[in-house]
Protein backbone atom coordinates (compact mmCIF):
# COMPACT_ATOMS: atom_id res chain seq x y z
CA UNK A 1 0.00 0.00 0.00
CA UNK A 2 0.89 3.33 -0.97
CA UNK A 3 1.09 4.70 2.46
CA UNK A 4 2.54 8.05 4.15
CA UNK A 5 3.04 8.21 8.06
CA UNK A 6 1.92 11.43 9.92
CA UNK A 7 4.69 12.52 11.21
CA UNK A 8 6.52 12.70 7.51
CA UNK A 9 3.80 15.02 6.30
CA UNK A 10 6.48 17.94 6.75
CA UNK A 11 8.06 16.57 4.43
CA UNK A 12 5.36 16.66 1.36
CA UNK A 13 4.37 19.94 1.50
CA UNK A 14 2.24 20.44 -1.44
CA UNK A 15 1.92 17.04 -2.42
CA UNK A 16 -0.91 14.52 -2.58
CA UNK A 17 -0.22 11.33 0.36
CA UNK A 18 -2.49 9.43 1.96
CA UNK A 19 -2.50 8.40 5.43
CA UNK A 20 -3.88 5.76 7.27
CA UNK A 21 -4.81 5.30 11.10
CA UNK A 22 -7.28 6.36 13.73
CA UNK A 23 -9.78 8.56 14.48
CA UNK A 24 -8.09 10.17 17.57
CA UNK A 25 -10.04 13.29 18.43
CA UNK A 26 -12.78 15.00 16.00
CA UNK A 27 -13.16 18.69 16.14
CA UNK A 28 -16.29 20.40 14.25
CA UNK A 29 -16.11 23.97 13.34
CA UNK A 30 -19.18 24.30 11.78
CA UNK A 31 -17.96 24.88 8.04
CA UNK A 32 -14.76 22.97 8.90
CA UNK A 33 -14.12 19.50 10.31
CA UNK A 34 -11.09 18.06 11.95
CA UNK A 35 -9.69 14.61 12.49
CA UNK A 36 -6.69 13.92 14.76
CA UNK A 37 -5.48 10.61 12.85
CA UNK A 38 -3.14 8.58 14.43
CA UNK A 39 -0.85 6.15 13.61
CA UNK A 40 2.54 4.50 14.87
CA UNK A 41 4.24 7.01 14.40
CA UNK A 42 2.16 9.97 15.84
CA UNK A 43 -0.28 12.41 15.08
CA UNK A 44 -1.61 14.41 12.13
CA UNK A 45 -4.53 16.93 11.50
CA UNK A 46 -6.98 16.56 8.72
CA UNK A 47 -9.24 18.81 7.79
CA UNK A 48 -12.88 18.21 5.74
CA UNK A 49 -14.68 21.54 4.00
CA UNK A 50 -18.76 21.81 4.44
CA UNK A 51 -17.89 22.66 0.69
CA UNK A 52 -17.06 19.38 -0.48
CA UNK A 53 -20.36 18.28 0.24
CA UNK A 54 -20.18 14.07 -0.38
CA UNK A 55 -16.87 14.12 1.50
CA UNK A 56 -17.80 16.09 4.13
CA UNK A 57 -21.42 14.33 4.56
CA UNK A 58 -19.35 10.75 4.99
CA UNK A 59 -16.14 12.71 7.02
CA UNK A 60 -19.30 13.84 9.60
CA UNK A 61 -19.88 10.32 10.45
CA UNK A 62 -16.48 9.48 11.82
CA UNK A 63 -16.26 8.60 15.54
CA UNK A 64 -13.03 8.12 17.53
CA UNK A 65 -11.02 5.36 16.92
CA UNK A 66 -12.40 4.47 13.68
CA UNK A 67 -9.97 3.07 11.49
CA UNK A 68 -9.67 4.68 8.32
CA UNK A 69 -7.69 6.19 4.95
CA UNK A 70 -7.43 9.22 4.31
CA UNK A 71 -5.70 10.45 0.66
CA UNK A 72 -5.28 14.83 0.63
CA UNK A 73 -2.85 17.49 -0.14
CA UNK A 74 -0.67 18.72 2.90
CA UNK A 75 -0.64 22.13 3.63
CA UNK A 76 1.03 24.79 5.75
CA UNK A 77 -1.71 25.95 8.28
CA UNK A 78 -3.22 29.29 8.89
CA UNK A 79 -0.33 31.18 11.33
CA UNK A 80 -3.33 31.16 14.61
CA UNK A 81 -3.65 27.55 13.53
CA UNK A 82 -0.40 26.43 14.29
CA UNK A 83 0.21 23.89 16.95
CA UNK A 84 3.77 24.07 18.69
CA UNK A 85 3.25 20.78 20.13
CA UNK A 86 2.83 18.82 18.10
CA UNK A 87 5.62 17.61 15.25
CA UNK A 88 3.29 17.66 12.60
CA UNK A 89 1.33 20.82 14.60
CA UNK A 90 2.35 23.52 11.16
CA UNK A 91 1.07 21.05 9.13
CA UNK A 92 -2.28 19.51 8.05
CA UNK A 93 -3.72 17.10 5.61
CA UNK A 94 -6.39 19.24 2.99
CA UNK A 95 -8.76 15.95 2.41
CA UNK A 96 -10.03 14.85 -0.83
CA UNK A 97 -10.90 11.55 -0.12
CA UNK A 98 -11.84 9.25 2.96
CA UNK A 99 -12.02 5.34 3.26
CA UNK A 100 -13.84 4.06 6.69
CA UNK A 101 -12.00 0.52 6.99
CA UNK A 102 -13.46 -0.23 10.50
CA UNK A 103 -15.87 1.35 12.60
CA UNK A 104 -15.63 1.39 16.58
CA UNK A 105 -17.82 1.16 19.63
CA UNK A 106 -17.01 4.24 22.05
CA UNK A 107 -14.09 3.35 23.93
CA UNK A 108 -14.92 2.40 27.47
CA UNK A 109 -12.69 4.90 28.93
CA UNK A 110 -9.94 7.77 27.55
CA UNK A 111 -7.46 7.13 25.70
CA UNK A 112 -6.06 10.19 24.72
CA UNK A 113 -4.64 10.70 28.77
CA UNK A 114 -1.91 8.84 30.62
CA UNK A 115 -4.60 7.04 32.36
CA UNK A 116 -3.17 6.91 36.00
CA UNK A 117 -6.54 7.67 37.14
CA UNK A 118 -8.67 4.55 35.11
CA UNK A 119 -9.94 1.71 37.47
CA UNK A 120 -7.59 -0.67 36.72
CA UNK A 121 -10.20 -3.68 36.17
CA UNK A 122 -11.41 -1.75 33.19
CA UNK A 123 -8.12 -0.81 31.86
CA UNK A 124 -6.78 -4.57 32.10
CA UNK A 125 -10.57 -6.10 30.39
CA UNK A 126 -9.22 -3.76 27.05
CA UNK A 127 -5.90 -4.17 27.38
CA UNK A 128 -5.11 -3.55 23.72
CA UNK A 129 -7.26 -0.38 23.95
CA UNK A 130 -5.29 0.78 27.07
CA UNK A 131 -2.30 0.24 25.25
CA UNK A 132 -3.39 2.45 22.34
CA UNK A 133 -2.79 5.27 24.67
CA UNK A 134 0.91 7.33 23.71
CA UNK A 135 2.37 6.60 27.24
CA UNK A 136 2.52 3.20 27.35
CA UNK A 137 3.40 2.82 23.05
CA UNK A 138 6.00 4.92 24.48
CA UNK A 139 6.82 2.53 27.41
CA UNK A 140 6.41 -0.65 24.97
CA UNK A 141 8.74 0.77 22.08
CA UNK A 142 11.27 1.87 24.85
CA UNK A 143 11.30 -1.75 25.97
CA UNK A 144 12.16 -2.74 22.68
CA UNK A 145 14.79 -0.20 22.04
CA UNK A 146 16.58 -1.10 25.68
CA UNK A 147 15.92 -5.01 24.92
CA UNK A 148 18.16 -4.71 21.36
CA UNK A 149 20.56 -2.53 22.99
CA UNK A 150 21.20 -5.10 25.36
CA UNK A 151 21.56 -8.14 22.53
CA UNK A 152 23.59 -5.67 20.55
CA UNK A 153 26.19 -4.88 23.27
CA UNK A 154 26.21 -8.97 24.34
CA UNK A 155 26.45 -10.51 20.85
CA UNK A 156 29.52 -7.89 19.88
CA UNK A 157 31.28 -9.77 23.44
CA UNK A 158 30.09 -13.13 21.91
CA UNK A 159 27.56 -13.76 24.13
CA UNK A 160 24.85 -16.04 22.41
CA UNK A 161 21.69 -15.92 23.28
CA UNK A 162 19.78 -19.32 24.07
CA UNK A 163 16.26 -19.81 24.73
CA UNK A 164 15.53 -22.80 27.59
CA UNK A 165 12.31 -24.87 28.05
CA UNK A 166 9.38 -23.23 29.67
CA UNK A 167 8.08 -27.26 30.50
CA UNK A 168 10.36 -27.90 32.86
CA UNK A 169 11.27 -28.98 36.21
CA UNK A 170 10.80 -26.80 39.16
CA UNK A 171 13.52 -24.78 39.65
CA UNK A 172 13.86 -23.53 43.04
CA UNK A 173 14.25 -20.16 43.51
CA UNK A 174 12.14 -19.72 46.61
CA UNK A 175 8.77 -19.03 45.21
CA UNK A 176 5.87 -21.64 44.26
CA UNK A 177 6.17 -23.16 41.31
CA UNK A 178 3.24 -23.32 38.60
CA UNK A 179 2.51 -27.04 37.64
CA UNK A 180 1.37 -28.19 34.30
CA UNK A 181 -0.20 -31.93 34.35
CA UNK A 182 1.25 -34.23 31.64
CA UNK A 183 -1.21 -36.03 29.57
CA UNK A 184 1.35 -38.78 28.20
CA UNK A 185 2.37 -39.36 31.64
CA UNK A 186 -0.56 -39.52 33.96
CA UNK A 187 0.36 -37.96 37.30
CA UNK A 188 3.61 -36.28 36.81
CA UNK A 189 3.87 -32.89 36.60
CA UNK A 190 6.46 -30.20 34.50
CA UNK A 191 6.89 -27.12 36.13
CA UNK A 192 7.42 -23.71 34.76
CA UNK A 193 10.86 -22.21 35.49
CA UNK A 194 10.90 -19.88 38.61
CA UNK A 195 13.97 -19.06 36.31
CA UNK A 196 15.97 -20.91 33.55
CA UNK A 197 18.86 -21.11 36.84
CA UNK A 198 19.64 -25.09 36.14
CA UNK A 199 19.84 -24.46 32.43
CA UNK A 200 22.41 -21.81 31.88
CA UNK A 201 24.87 -23.65 34.74
CA UNK A 202 24.14 -26.69 32.27
CA UNK A 203 24.97 -24.80 29.32
CA UNK A 204 28.51 -23.55 30.58
CA UNK A 205 29.16 -27.38 31.11
CA UNK A 206 27.67 -27.75 27.26
CA UNK A 207 30.90 -25.10 26.47
CA UNK A 208 29.29 -22.05 25.85
CA UNK A 209 30.66 -19.80 28.01
CA UNK A 210 28.72 -17.29 27.38
CA UNK A 211 25.35 -17.06 27.32
CA UNK A 212 22.16 -15.00 27.55
CA UNK A 213 18.42 -14.53 26.80
CA UNK A 214 15.25 -12.64 27.71
CA UNK A 215 13.30 -15.43 29.58
CA UNK A 216 9.99 -15.38 30.64
CA UNK A 217 10.10 -17.15 34.84
CA UNK A 218 6.70 -18.32 36.21
CA UNK A 219 6.55 -17.82 40.18
CA UNK A 220 3.14 -18.26 42.18
CA UNK A 221 3.63 -15.39 44.50
CA UNK A 222 1.67 -12.36 45.67
CA UNK A 223 2.08 -9.25 43.82
CA UNK A 224 3.49 -5.59 44.61
CA UNK A 225 4.13 -2.48 42.71
CA UNK A 226 7.50 -4.03 41.73
CA UNK A 227 6.67 -7.40 41.54
CA UNK A 228 4.30 -9.17 38.85
CA UNK A 229 1.75 -11.76 39.38
CA UNK A 230 2.57 -14.89 38.00
CA UNK A 231 5.41 -14.54 35.06
CA UNK A 232 7.97 -11.75 34.59
CA UNK A 233 11.09 -11.40 32.11
CA UNK A 234 14.77 -11.02 33.12
CA UNK A 235 17.78 -10.66 31.52
CA UNK A 236 19.56 -14.02 32.12
CA UNK A 237 23.26 -13.73 31.74
CA UNK A 238 26.43 -16.93 32.86
CA UNK A 239 29.34 -16.76 31.78
CA UNK A 240 32.67 -19.06 32.46
CA UNK A 241 36.00 -18.68 33.33
CA UNK A 242 34.87 -15.82 35.51
CA UNK A 243 35.41 -14.54 38.92
CA UNK A 244 32.35 -12.11 40.78
CA UNK A 245 34.28 -8.84 39.53
CA UNK A 246 34.01 -10.17 36.10
CA UNK A 247 30.45 -10.18 36.37
CA UNK A 248 30.13 -7.24 38.32
CA UNK A 249 32.48 -5.43 35.24
CA UNK A 250 30.38 -6.50 32.93
CA UNK A 251 27.06 -5.63 34.10
CA UNK A 252 27.82 -2.38 35.20
CA UNK A 253 29.23 -1.51 31.75
CA UNK A 254 26.22 -2.82 30.21
CA UNK A 255 23.81 -0.47 31.99
CA UNK A 256 26.04 2.56 32.23
CA UNK A 257 26.37 2.37 28.35
CA UNK A 258 22.54 1.92 28.08
CA UNK A 259 21.56 4.83 29.91
CA UNK A 260 24.29 7.50 28.91
CA UNK A 261 23.06 6.14 24.95
CA UNK A 262 19.36 5.81 25.44
CA UNK A 263 18.49 7.90 28.36
CA UNK A 264 21.40 10.78 28.23
CA UNK A 265 18.75 13.42 29.88
CA UNK A 266 19.16 10.86 32.98
CA UNK A 267 22.21 11.27 35.28
CA UNK A 268 24.00 7.85 37.11
CA UNK A 269 24.99 9.22 40.75
CA UNK A 270 27.87 7.80 41.27
CA UNK A 271 30.54 5.69 38.47
CA UNK A 272 32.00 3.36 39.36
CA UNK A 273 28.91 2.36 41.49
CA UNK A 274 29.43 2.09 44.85
CA UNK A 275 29.91 -1.64 46.28
CA UNK A 276 28.81 -2.37 49.83
CA UNK A 277 28.63 -5.45 51.62
CA UNK A 278 25.33 -6.85 52.84
CA UNK A 279 26.50 -5.68 56.37
CA UNK A 280 27.31 -2.18 55.62
CA UNK A 281 24.14 -1.48 54.03
CA UNK A 282 22.04 -2.74 56.77
CA UNK A 283 23.75 -1.44 59.36
CA UNK A 284 24.10 2.12 57.84
CA UNK A 285 20.51 1.97 55.84
CA UNK A 286 18.74 -0.91 57.64
CA UNK A 287 18.20 -2.70 54.21
CA UNK A 288 19.91 -4.21 52.10
CA UNK A 289 18.58 -2.45 48.91
CA UNK A 290 19.20 1.32 49.86
CA UNK A 291 17.88 4.47 47.82
CA UNK A 292 21.53 6.46 47.42
CA UNK A 293 20.01 9.04 45.76
CA UNK A 294 20.65 12.89 46.26
CA UNK A 295 17.35 13.77 45.73
CA UNK A 296 14.72 10.96 45.77
CA UNK A 297 12.62 13.40 43.84
CA UNK A 298 14.47 13.46 40.87
CA UNK A 299 12.96 11.12 38.16
CA UNK A 300 16.56 11.80 36.45
CA UNK A 301 18.74 10.82 39.18
CA UNK A 302 20.13 7.02 38.91
CA UNK A 303 21.30 5.25 41.87
CA UNK A 304 23.09 1.95 40.76
CA UNK A 305 25.05 0.13 43.93
CA UNK A 306 26.26 -3.40 44.45
CA UNK A 307 25.60 -5.00 47.53
CA UNK A 308 28.35 -8.19 48.24
CA UNK A 309 29.18 -10.31 50.85
CA UNK A 310 25.79 -11.85 51.80
CA UNK A 311 25.74 -14.59 54.39
CA UNK A 312 25.56 -17.48 52.25
CA UNK A 313 22.43 -18.92 54.30
CA UNK A 314 19.87 -17.19 56.37
CA UNK A 315 18.07 -18.77 59.40
CA UNK A 316 14.80 -19.42 58.98
CA UNK A 317 11.83 -19.96 61.36
CA UNK A 318 8.80 -22.21 60.73
CA UNK A 319 6.48 -19.88 59.29
CA UNK A 320 9.01 -18.90 56.36
CA UNK A 321 10.32 -22.36 55.50
CA UNK A 322 11.73 -22.58 51.99
CA UNK A 323 9.82 -24.14 49.73
CA UNK A 324 10.44 -27.60 49.43
CA UNK A 325 13.21 -27.91 52.16
CA UNK A 326 11.14 -29.18 55.14
CA UNK A 327 11.87 -27.61 57.97
CA UNK A 328 15.90 -27.24 58.28
CA UNK A 329 17.37 -24.41 60.22
CA UNK A 330 18.65 -22.92 57.05
CA UNK A 331 17.52 -21.55 53.99
CA UNK A 332 19.55 -20.20 50.87
CA UNK A 333 20.31 -16.63 51.10
CA UNK A 334 19.99 -16.13 46.97
CA UNK A 335 20.08 -19.55 45.89
CA UNK A 336 21.20 -23.20 46.16
CA UNK A 337 23.67 -23.01 43.74
CA UNK A 338 25.25 -20.07 44.97
CA UNK A 339 28.88 -20.52 45.97
CA UNK A 340 30.53 -20.07 49.29
CA UNK A 341 33.26 -17.11 49.43
CA UNK A 342 36.45 -19.34 49.07
CA UNK A 343 37.57 -17.84 52.49
CA UNK A 344 34.81 -19.58 54.08
CA UNK A 345 34.38 -22.90 52.67
CA UNK A 346 35.71 -24.28 55.80
CA UNK A 347 32.99 -22.97 58.22
CA UNK A 348 30.21 -24.76 56.18
CA UNK A 349 30.66 -27.69 58.79
CA UNK A 350 31.63 -25.78 61.70
CA UNK A 351 29.71 -22.38 61.85
CA UNK A 352 27.43 -21.72 58.35
CA UNK A 353 25.64 -18.82 59.67
CA UNK A 354 28.96 -17.08 59.07
CA UNK A 355 29.90 -18.10 55.46
CA UNK A 356 29.24 -15.51 53.11
CA UNK A 357 28.54 -16.46 49.37
CA UNK A 358 29.44 -14.99 46.52
CA UNK A 359 26.06 -13.27 46.01
CA UNK A 360 25.65 -9.92 44.40
CA UNK A 361 22.57 -8.09 44.36
CA UNK A 362 22.42 -4.65 41.86
CA UNK A 363 20.17 -2.18 43.22
CA UNK A 364 18.66 0.83 41.37
CA UNK A 365 17.13 3.76 43.42
CA UNK A 366 15.81 1.79 46.30
CA UNK A 367 14.91 -1.89 44.28
CA UNK A 368 16.77 -4.86 43.97
CA UNK A 369 16.56 -4.61 40.31
CA UNK A 370 19.24 -7.77 39.76
CA UNK A 371 20.64 -10.51 41.58
CA UNK A 372 23.33 -13.17 41.05
CA UNK A 373 26.78 -15.27 41.80
CA UNK A 374 29.03 -17.09 41.74
CA UNK A 375 27.98 -20.88 41.44
CA UNK A 376 29.35 -23.83 43.07
CA UNK A 377 31.24 -26.26 40.73
CA UNK A 378 32.00 -28.78 43.01
CA UNK A 379 29.72 -31.53 43.67
CA UNK A 380 30.90 -32.35 47.05
CA UNK A 381 30.45 -28.46 48.58
CA UNK A 382 26.99 -28.64 45.99
CA UNK A 383 26.01 -31.69 48.35
CA UNK A 384 26.77 -30.16 51.36
CA UNK A 385 24.47 -27.23 50.96
CA UNK A 386 21.63 -29.25 49.88
CA UNK A 387 22.01 -31.18 53.41
CA UNK A 388 22.42 -27.63 55.13
CA UNK A 389 19.13 -26.66 53.55
CA UNK A 390 17.77 -29.57 55.00
CA UNK A 391 17.17 -31.59 51.98
CA UNK A 392 16.11 -35.28 51.95
CA UNK A 393 18.13 -38.00 49.96
CA UNK A 394 15.03 -37.95 47.80
CA UNK A 395 14.74 -34.13 47.33
CA UNK A 396 19.09 -34.29 46.46
CA UNK A 397 17.86 -36.77 43.57
CA UNK A 398 15.51 -34.35 41.90
CA UNK A 399 19.07 -32.45 41.43
CA UNK A 400 20.71 -35.64 40.45
CA UNK A 401 21.34 -34.46 36.77
CA UNK A 402 23.06 -31.71 38.26
CA UNK A 403 25.38 -33.40 40.48
CA UNK A 404 26.14 -35.75 37.39
CA UNK A 405 26.75 -33.25 34.89
CA UNK A 406 29.08 -31.49 37.78
CA UNK A 407 30.99 -34.68 37.05
CA UNK A 408 31.84 -34.16 33.58
CA UNK A 409 34.02 -31.44 33.85
CA UNK A 410 32.59 -27.92 35.07
CA UNK A 411 34.25 -25.01 34.60
CA UNK A 412 33.95 -22.24 37.54
CA UNK A 413 31.11 -20.30 36.78
CA UNK A 414 28.83 -17.35 37.58
CA UNK A 415 25.83 -14.58 36.20
CA UNK A 416 23.22 -12.32 37.34
CA UNK A 417 19.76 -11.64 36.06
CA UNK A 418 18.75 -8.50 36.30
CA UNK A 419 14.30 -8.06 36.09
CA UNK A 420 14.45 -6.77 32.66
CA UNK A 421 10.62 -5.28 34.22
CA UNK A 422 11.67 -3.94 36.99
CA UNK A 423 14.32 -2.33 35.75
CA UNK A 424 12.24 -0.62 33.06
CA UNK A 425 9.95 0.25 35.72
CA UNK A 426 12.58 1.52 38.20
CA UNK A 427 14.00 3.23 34.76
CA UNK A 428 10.74 4.80 33.51
CA UNK A 429 9.60 6.02 36.86
CA UNK A 430 6.39 4.46 36.51
CA UNK A 431 4.16 3.24 39.75
CA UNK A 432 3.93 -0.61 38.83
CA UNK A 433 5.59 -2.71 37.01
CA UNK A 434 2.48 -3.57 34.87
CA UNK A 435 2.72 0.22 32.94
CA UNK A 436 5.80 -1.80 31.39
CA UNK A 437 4.28 -4.66 30.64
CA UNK A 438 1.87 -5.56 27.79
CA UNK A 439 -0.43 -8.26 28.69
CA UNK A 440 -0.31 -8.23 32.72
CA UNK A 441 -2.23 -10.03 35.03
CA UNK A 442 -3.94 -7.87 37.61
CA UNK A 443 -2.25 -8.06 41.36
CA UNK A 444 -4.93 -10.53 42.15
CA UNK A 445 -3.75 -13.00 39.22
CA UNK A 446 -6.06 -12.70 36.94
CA UNK A 447 -5.67 -11.96 32.95
CA UNK A 448 -9.13 -9.94 32.32
CA UNK A 449 -9.24 -9.71 29.48
CA UNK A 450 -8.62 -13.57 28.24
CA UNK A 451 -10.45 -14.14 31.52
CA UNK A 452 -8.22 -16.59 32.93
CA UNK A 453 -7.46 -18.53 34.87
CA UNK A 454 -10.94 -20.31 33.69
CA UNK A 455 -12.13 -23.38 34.27
CA UNK A 456 -11.14 -26.54 31.82
CA UNK A 457 -13.71 -29.23 30.23
CA UNK A 458 -14.49 -32.59 31.45
CA UNK A 459 -12.77 -33.85 28.86
CA UNK A 460 -9.63 -31.96 29.03
CA UNK A 461 -9.69 -33.10 32.80
CA UNK A 462 -10.54 -36.81 32.10
CA UNK A 463 -7.67 -36.87 29.25
CA UNK A 464 -5.41 -35.37 32.33
CA UNK A 465 -6.23 -37.95 35.25
CA UNK A 466 -7.32 -35.25 37.24
CA UNK A 467 -10.21 -34.91 39.43
CA UNK A 468 -10.60 -31.38 40.50
CA UNK A 469 -11.75 -31.05 44.45
CA UNK A 470 -13.82 -27.48 44.52
CA UNK A 471 -13.91 -26.48 48.34
CA UNK A 472 -10.11 -27.08 49.63
P1 LIG B 1 16.35 -13.71 41.55
O1 LIG B 1 15.30 -14.62 42.06
O2 LIG B 1 17.04 -12.81 42.54
O3 LIG B 1 17.54 -14.52 40.86
O4 LIG B 1 15.74 -12.82 40.39
C1 LIG B 1 16.54 -11.92 39.67
C2 LIG B 1 15.79 -10.63 39.42
O5 LIG B 1 14.53 -10.89 38.80
C3 LIG B 1 13.60 -9.89 39.19
N1 LIG B 1 12.39 -10.50 39.77
C4 LIG B 1 11.14 -10.11 39.49
N2 LIG B 1 10.68 -9.14 38.69
C5 LIG B 1 9.34 -9.00 38.59
N3 LIG B 1 8.45 -9.75 39.24
C6 LIG B 1 8.86 -10.75 40.05
N4 LIG B 1 7.96 -11.52 40.67
C7 LIG B 1 10.27 -10.97 40.21
N5 LIG B 1 11.03 -11.82 40.92
C8 LIG B 1 12.30 -11.53 40.64
C9 LIG B 1 14.29 -9.00 40.20
C10 LIG B 1 15.42 -9.87 40.69
O6 LIG B 1 16.50 -9.12 41.15
N6 LIG B 1 18.40 -17.34 38.76
C11 LIG B 1 18.68 -16.20 39.60
C12 LIG B 1 19.66 -15.24 38.97
C13 LIG B 1 21.08 -15.69 39.02
O7 LIG B 1 21.53 -16.21 40.08
O8 LIG B 1 21.79 -15.51 38.02
C14 LIG B 1 17.38 -15.48 39.91
O9 LIG B 1 16.37 -15.67 39.29
O10 LIG B 1 14.79 -7.85 39.54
Amino acid sequence: MNRTYTTDIPKHENQQVTLMGWVDARRDHGKLLFIDLRDRTGLAQVVFFAGQKELYQQADTLRPEWVIKITGTVQKRPEAMKNPNLATGEWELGASSLTIFNKSETPPFDLTGDGYDIGEETRMKYRYLDLRRGRLQKNMRLRHKIAMFIREYLTVRDFVEITTPILSKTTPEGARDFLVPSRLHKGSVYALPQSPQQYKQLLMIAGFERYFQFPHCFRDEDSRADRAFGEFTQLDIEMSFVEQEDILGLTEALFTELVETLFPHKRIKEKPWPRLSHKEATQTYGTDKPDLRDNKNNPDELAFAWIVDFPLFTEQSEKDFFHGSGNAKFAPSHHMFTAPHPDDTALLDTNPQKVRGLQHDMVLNGFEVGGGSIRIHDPVVQEKVFSLIGFSEEQKKQFHHMLTAFTYGVPPHGGIAPGFDRFLYVLLGEPNLREVMAFPKTGDGRDLMMEAPSSATEEQLNELGIQIKKHV
